[in-house]
C-alpha cells in the first residue's frame, strides 16, 4: 500500500491456489507502517488508485494497524483471523490452523514409530508463542502423554511423577508434546536433560517441529472457512460496515468489532486438559 503496488485482481486471478499454501498477495508486516508518515502514504496512494477499502488477513498486530488506520483516515477496514496460533477472540477457528493440527498429528505419528519401537521419550516441539492451542489439540488428537502449554504450569517435577507412573503402568515409550511458550520456562532442550538426569531407563529424544507447521496444502477445513470468511467481509463491507473482523461461532460466521478482536482473549479449553489427563493414564 505504501508504494502503491497495486494489482487489479479478478476471479481468474485466484485460478490454481485453493490447494497451496503460503500467501500470493506476499503482503508480510512493515515497519513503514508503524508510523504515521507510512500510513499517510498508504492512504495516499489507496486514494489514487480508486481503492475504497481493504481487508486484513492476519492476527492482532494487522487488526491493531487496520484500526488505527481507520480512525486517522475514516478508511473501511475489515479483518480475516489468518494465523496458525488459533489465538484470536472473535472466532473458534482462525485460518491455517487447521492445517497446522493436521500436520503435527502426522508428523507425531510417524515420530510414534521411533519412540514405540525403541522405547524412547519424545519431547516434541510445537509453534504456539503464547498460547497452547495447537500443542493442546494436536497433543490429544495424537495420543500424546503429557502436553505442556503456556496456561499451564505443570513443573517439571510433576511431569517427571507422570511419566514414572506411565513407565511403572507399563508404558514403553512417550511422547510429549510441548508448546514453544510453554509455562516451565524450560525449552526443549533443558526439559530433555532434566528429565534424562531423573529417569535414567528412558532414551529421550526432541524434535522441534518448526516451520513445517505453516507450510503445506490447506486442510478441505480451512479452505471451506477461508471461502466463507472471504466473502462475508466484502459482502459486510458492500454493506457498509467497517471495522469489524469476521470469524466462526458456533458454526456460523458471524463479525465482531475490530477492537474486541484485538483487545480480548481466546482462551484454552480446559475440558482438553482433562480428557488429555484421563486418556494418556
Ligand atoms: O504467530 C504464529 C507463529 O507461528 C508462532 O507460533 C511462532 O512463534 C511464530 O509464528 C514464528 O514466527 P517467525 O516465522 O517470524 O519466526
Amino acid at each position: 500500500m505504501i508504494e502503491g503496488d497495486f494489482k487489479e485482481l479478478n476471479a481468474r486471478s485466484v485460478k490454481g491456489i485453493v490447494n497451496k499454501g503460503g500467501t500470493i498477495l506476499k503482503s508480510a508486516r512493515s515497519k513503514a507502517f508503524r508510523t504515521k508518515k507510512g500510513r499517510k502514504e498508504a492512504y495516499k496512494q489507496l486514494k489514487a488508485s480508486h481503492i475504497d477499502a481493504f481487508i486484513v488477513i492476519g492476527g492482532d498486530g494487522s487488526f491493531t494497524g487496520a484500526e488505527i488506520f481507520n480512525q486517522e483516515f475514516s478508511f473501511p477496514v475489515m479483518g480475516i483471523p489468518g494465523t496458525i496460533d488459533n489465538d484470536i477472540f472473535g472466532t473458534s477457528h482462525t485460518l491455517g490452523y487447521d492445517t497446522a493440527l493436521n500436520t503435527v498429528v502426522e508428523v507425531i505419528d510417524k515420530i510414534r514409530d521411533t519412540a514405540s519401537s525403541h522405547n524412547r521419550l519424545f519431547f516434541v516441539e510445537v509453534m504456539g508463542r503464547d498460547v497452547g492451542h495447537i500443542a493442546l489439540n494436536a497433543g490429544v488428537g495424537a495420543g500424546a502423554e503429557e502436553i505442556l502449554i503456556p496456561e499451564e504450569d505443570m513443573g517439571l517435577d510433576r511431569l517427571v511423577q507422570s511419566l514414572k507412573r506411565s513407565k511403572l503402568s507399563g508404558k514403553t515409550s512417550s511422547i510429549v508434546v510441548v508448546a514453544e511458550g510453554d509455562e516451565t520456562g524450560e525449552n526443549v532442550f533443558e526439559l530433555k536433560s532434566y528429565v534424562e538426569a531423573n529417569m535414567e531407563e528412558y532414551d529421550v529424544r526432541v524434535s522441534v517441529l518448526g516451520h513445517m507447521q505453516r507450510g503445506g496444502s490447506p486442510s478441505c477445513f480451512d479452505r471451506v472457512l477461508a471461502s466463507r470468511m472471504g466473502v462475508k467481509a466484502v459482502e459486510s463491507l458492500l454493506e457498509g460496515k467497517s471495522n469489524y473482523m469476521v470469524g466462526l461461532v458456533n458454526d456460523k460466521i458471524n463479525i465482531t468489532p475490530l477492537n474486541e478482536a484485538i483487545k480480548g482473549k481466546q482462551t484454552i479449553n480446559k475440558e482438553l486438559i482433562r480428557v488429555s489427563d484421563i486418556m494418556s493414564t
